[in-house]
């Protein structure tokens, strides 16, 4: 990753739900910059802001104060349809937990939606697509339907889809939540694999400590805010501080 490059830094961002009779805060003046290639972890108890935050990068929430620059720029048409969805097609790439995919589609029309959304050209969104399939390793699988595939492999397409416009930004909640051991460090290496092939820069959020372990940075949120900051070394010693700073 390149620490000289900022490519996207979040600025006293703060929001609270509110409802009748409850009112929740669940960022508190949050800020902290994301460079170019990097891999930034997020981990935090439950209900600590770190869905809400992806959220609002994301531009699929707004927040009550502060802002996102992006590449040096606020853009403060951002939370306001029809730019919200713009920005997202131009910047943002999200991989859920869940892995959201369309289950009436195969997976190859699953991976090629965001380029028929942009108007590519036919013979183009084929070309990217073989290309894609390749790359998360699911050429022999693109005629398949999700329920006709693993949770891995669900992740894999849920990555092609997500990557296949190569959007600056990727923004993962919980990607490895619902896959076993060796299917989690599957999907990292695609995924680093990935991001260091375009040069994106990643925010993931994860509750286990293995996967924290890849990262280049890992940001510790508790009730809205960020507690603490662990620069990444050695895989393994990254795994063992991290697991202390849990433990604390
Ligand atoms: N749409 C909403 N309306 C009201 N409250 C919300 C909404 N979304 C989140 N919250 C509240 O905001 C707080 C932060 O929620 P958030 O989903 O960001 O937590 P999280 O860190 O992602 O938790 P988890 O690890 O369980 O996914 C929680 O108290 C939650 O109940
Ligand atoms: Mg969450």
């Amino acid at each position: 990753m390149s620490k000289n490059h900022v490519v996207l830094s979040v600025n006293n961002l703060s929001k609270t739900y509110k409802g009748v009779g409850y009112e929740v805060k669940a960022l508190k003046n949050v800020s902290f910059d994301l460079y170019k290639g990097e891999l930034l972890a997020v981990m935090g108890t439950s209900g600590s802001g770190k869905s809400t935050l992806l959220s609002i990068i994301g531009a699929l929430d707004e927040p009550n104060e502060g802002t996102i620059t992006l590449n040096g720029e606020v853009n403060k048409n951002m939370f306001t349809e029809p730019y919200a969805t713009d920005y997202r097609r131009e910047n943002i790439g999200f991989i859920f937990q869940s892995f959201n995919l369309l289950k009436d589609l195969t997976v190859e029309e699953n991976i090629a939606l965001p380029l028929i959304l942009k108007g590519t050209e036919e013979e183009e969104i084929d070309e990217q697509v073989q290309q894609m399939l390749e790359l998360v390793g699911l050429t022999d699988w693109r005629s398949h339907r999700p329920v006709q595939l693993s949770g891995g492999q669900q992740q894999r397409v849920a990555i092609g889809r997500a990557l296949i416009i190569q959007p600056p930004i990727v923004l993962a909640d919980e990607p490895t939540g619902n896959l076993d051991f060796n299917t989690s460090t599957d999907i990292l290496n695609v995924l680093v694999d990935m991001k260091n092939r375009f040069n994106q820069s990643i925010i993931m959020v994860t509750h286990d400590p293995y996967v924290a372990a890849y990262a280049d940075r890992v940001l510790f949120f508790h009730d809205g805010q960020i507690v603490d900051l662990y620069k990444c070394t050695d895989r393994q010693k990254n795994m063992d501080n991290i697991l202390k700073k849990f433990r604390r």
